[in-house]
């Protein structure tokens, strides 16, 4: 599934790039480099909710004696979920030429907040637990830094 959608992104831009002939030179070259961390970031958003999700299900293994921390835990497993499918709706939409709708979007944003403020509450004096737990929301962190890059440098 996330080689899938990779692959829909880079077709994508590819398809995008074809656009620009007729630009002149040096926009053309601003954008290709733009074009290139565009890319980059998509890349790191999937790779990175990939790894997150990795790690709490990691993490829910550590809180397997904690019923109400590993609801959290979830709950944010949940959020991740939902941002995934909203990226799949973003890649299915530029891969067949249709601008991706401003919802889609939100939806990433919205739950990826929503994962991290779940997380953020989870109160766990187990070490293993907190350990794996940082390692999460810092993996939730650079792949929201990506999302904010796509935001940026996508145009
Ligand atoms: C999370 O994503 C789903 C779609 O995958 C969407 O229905 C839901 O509204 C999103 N949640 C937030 C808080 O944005
Ligand atoms: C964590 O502890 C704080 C303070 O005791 C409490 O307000 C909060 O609800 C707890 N969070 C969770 C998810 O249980
Ligand atoms: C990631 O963490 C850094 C340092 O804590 C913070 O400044 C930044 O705002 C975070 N990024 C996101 C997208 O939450």
């Amino acid at each position: 599934m996330v080689r899938i959608l990779a692959l829909a992104f880079v077709f994508s831009s590819f398809l995008a790039g074809a656009q620009v002939f007729g630009a002149p030179a040096r926009e053309i070259v601003a954008r290709q480099i733009g074009d290139l961390q565009c890319n980059v970031d998509r890349l790191s958003i999937v790779a990175g909710l990939a790894t997150t999700q990795g790690t709490l299900k990691k993490l829910s293994q550590d809180l397997a004696h904690d019923p109400t921390s590993a609801a959290s835990v979830q709950s944010a497993a949940d959020s991740i979920s939902g941002a995934q499918g909203a990226i799949g709706v973003i890649a299915k939409a530029l891969l067949t030429g249709q601008t991706a709708p401003a919802e889609a979007r939100n939806q990433v944003l919205g739950n990826l907040t929503a994962a991290h403020d779940t997380l953020a509450a989870i109160n766990s004096t187990d070490s293993t637990a907190s350990a794996t737990l940082q390692k999460a929301l810092s993996e939730l962190n650079d792949s929201a830094e990506a999302g904010n890059g796509v935001v940026n440098n996508c145009k």
